[in-house]
């Protein structure tokens, strides 16, 4: 059984190796995670695990085309996940203003819209800095899955 399940959103690799970092950290904690580099809907609606988004931003506050399909279908689709629990890690750098870590804003909003349940706040991981996201995620992780209940 999958307790956790990891979406990510990744142009040049580094939220994907963040998202395996992620994953090392769960299982040698006993937890069972699947990171999914091209998710399908298909992923989520399969079964109720709770759901971490882990995504950089591209263009201008965009979503990486891995993730692009399945965030498009979730905004087409709607499947309901009445309380599902979610988290939020996205890397962006704060020199584009804006649009700074747009991607982690338009899941968020996306999920909200199948009613999901968003767990902690989100974790917002600026390349300016630092060059290493997995020494912030894996503390705000740890934390976040002790507010699952799982
Ligand atoms: C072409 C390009 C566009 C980017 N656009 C944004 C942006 O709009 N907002 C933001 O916060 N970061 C932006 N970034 C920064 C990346 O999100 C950041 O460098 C991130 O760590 C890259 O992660 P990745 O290796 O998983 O792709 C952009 C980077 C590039 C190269």
């Amino acid at each position: 059984m999958t307790d956790i399940r990891i979406l990510v959103g990744s142009v040049y690799g580094g939220a994907l190796m963040t998202a395996r970092a992620i994953k090392q950290a769960l299982d040698a904690d006993g937890y069972s995670a699947l990171v999914l580099e091209n998710p399908v809907l298909d992923d989520i609606t399969s079964d109720a695990a709770p759901l971490l988004v882990c995504t950089s931003t591209t263009g201008q506050g965009d979503i990486p085309g891995n993730l692009l399909p399945f965030y498009v279908d979730l905004r087409e689709q709607l499947p309901q996940q009445p309380g599902r629990p979610f988290g939020i890690i996205v890397l962006g750098d704060s020199s584009y203003g804006d649009t700074f870590c747009g991607a982690g804003e338009l899941m968020e909003e996306a999920l909200y819209e199948t009613a999901a349940r968003k767990v902690g706040e989100t974790l917002c991981i600026d390349a300016l800095d630092t060059q290493e996201p997995e020494n912030e995620a894996l503390p705000w992780v740890r934390k976040w899955v002790s507010m699952l209940s799982i």
